[in-house]
């Protein structure tokens, strides 16, 4: 029989590097925290049209790397219905807005997420089926100030914040406005006019993109058709007055804070519920997959799924990228283990069940004591040889606490720590403080 593996684009995080994934989240949460923001977790998976209409059906994302299925009813009180797993999470959350009528509060909305998000895409390094996001969205109605610069920028100064205390070195921030729908439109149109005469000098994917999406151009990464791509139109040349006076706001705002930042004028990015800002962080380390994380305005995304109007603007970072950008700034020192403070060895004639049985017993009560007074404890195994449990002690622990026979009757117990050689006898009601010392 074959051995069944984790499937194509998953992986296992093990520890220690779990720790590291742990350590991220908690400071996320804790800069989260600062900005007022609260956590909301929303199903893993939605029906199938909140991405449809939230996204946007010509979407990559939605057109080709979205796994959906016809969940079948079971009763006839149910409907079958087409469900998909969520290939990101701002859409979720702002059903979730909706659902709950958070908009009625009249305040604005902080929320925060962290979870795996599954794309069908084609696996490379920091690009897998099931990644991880750690993302935060600020959404509400419009007399509630969401739609102003000051939260764009905000936002994008709490990320240079979060960046910046996980020591993350060297990212740059691109910046761009998409403008309003009717900008976009516009733009659109400029493109697909500018492109007619320059397209079959052009790769395939740009020719086919020049007819069915103009604005995909821009992500076109083939050498030969950047030259061609330089000449195309801006998109900050199609905005109108509001748009580009929101932008400059959100500049200024930004240079305030000093927080640096490049103008990208090809930053469209893939979903299309985008208004005006958007932007990346993107990071050298990463090789071709270089985005850090991605964000933007979405001020008519709750109107695309049917609820009131509230603008909003949010951003996800990819969790495995960010991992993998502090390993690389690491070097290749894999993550060392965090050793606990002792290794309780219990110490039996492997031969006598019955004296194993109250060694092994007393050992788990003396783990129980001590890892009550919060103390990390490794627990051994009686039946273990003197030198295994040395051993297996030195490879986990910083200590090793000898429980044998004489021990559990005289209640002084032997010590050895590990990085002094020193050996010291210590009565049970002393070991506590001496093992979190
Ligand atoms: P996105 O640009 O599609 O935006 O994804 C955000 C980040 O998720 C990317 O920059 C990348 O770091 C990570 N990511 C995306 N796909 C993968 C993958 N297959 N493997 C590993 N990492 C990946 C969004 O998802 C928007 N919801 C962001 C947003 C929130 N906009 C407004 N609010």
């Amino acid at each position: 029989m074959s051995t069944l593996k984790a499937v194509r684009g998953t992986r296992d995080l093990l520890p220690p590097e779990t720790a590291l994934w742990n350590r991220i989240e908690a400071t996320a949460r804790s800069v989260f925290g600062r900005y007022n923001f609260g956590e909301i977790r929303t199903p893993i998976f939605e029906d199938t049209s909140l991405f449809a209409r939230g996204v946007g059906e010509e979407t990559d994302i939605v057109s080709k790397e979205m796994y959906t299925w016809e969940d079948r009813a079971r009763a006839q009180s149910e409907k079958s219905q087409m469900l998909t797993l969520r290939p990101e999470n701002t859409a979720g959350v702002v059903r979730a807005y909706i659902e709950h009528k958070l908009g009625e509060t009249g305040q604005l909305q902080k929320l925060y997420y962290i979870g795996p998000q599954f794309r069908r895409e084609r696996p490379q390094k920091g690009r897998y089926r099931q990644f991880f996001q750690v993302g935060a969205e600020v959404i509400g109605p419009q007399s509630a100030g969401s739609e102003s610069p000051l939260r764009d920028a905000e936002v994008l100064e709490m990320l240079a914040t979060l960046l910046d205390e996980l020591g993350i070195t060297g990212w740059m921030l691109h910046l761009n406005s998409v403008g309003s729908s009717a900008d976009r439109e516009r733009y659109n149109q400029a493109l697909r006019e500018a492109l007619v005469p320059v397209q079959d000098k052009m790769c395939v994917d740009c020719q086919r993109r020049a007819v069915t999406n103009p604005l995909r151009v821009l992500d076109c990464k083939v050498p030969e058709d950047q030259p061609i791509i330089e000449t195309l139109p801006k998109i900050a040349d199609s905005l109108d007055e509001e748009s580009k006076e929101h932008f400059a706001a959100v500049t200024a705002a930004l240079d305030a804070a000093g927080v640096p930042y490049t103008r990208n004028y090809r930053l469209v990015r893939g979903l299309d519920y985008y208004t005006r800002t958007t932007f990346e962080f993107t990071h050298g380390g990463l090789g071709a997959q270089n985005a850090l994380l991605g964000g933007g305005r979405y001020d008519g995304l709750s109107e695309a799924i049917g609820g009131p109007k509230a603008p909003g603007i949010g951003f996800a970072i990819g969790l495995d990228r960010l991992v993998l950008t502090l390993q690389s700034q690491a070097g290749d020192a894999p993550v060392a283990a965090v050793k606990v403070d002792a290794y309780i060895a219990p110490m039996a004639d492997a031969k006598d069940a019955e004296k194993l049985k109250t060694i092994n017993a007393a050992g788990l009560a003396l783990a129980r004591e001590l890892r009550r007074a919060g103390l990390s404890i490794e627990l051994g195994e009686g039946s273990f040889r003197l030198k295994k449990s040395f051993d297996a002690a030195d490879k986990t622990a910083r200590r090793i606490v000898i429980l044998g026979e004489d021990e559990l009757q005289s209640g002084i117990l032997t010590v050895k720590d590990f990085s002094s050689g020193v050996q010291t006898k210590v009565p049970r009601a002393e070991l506590a403080a001496l093992l979190a010392g």
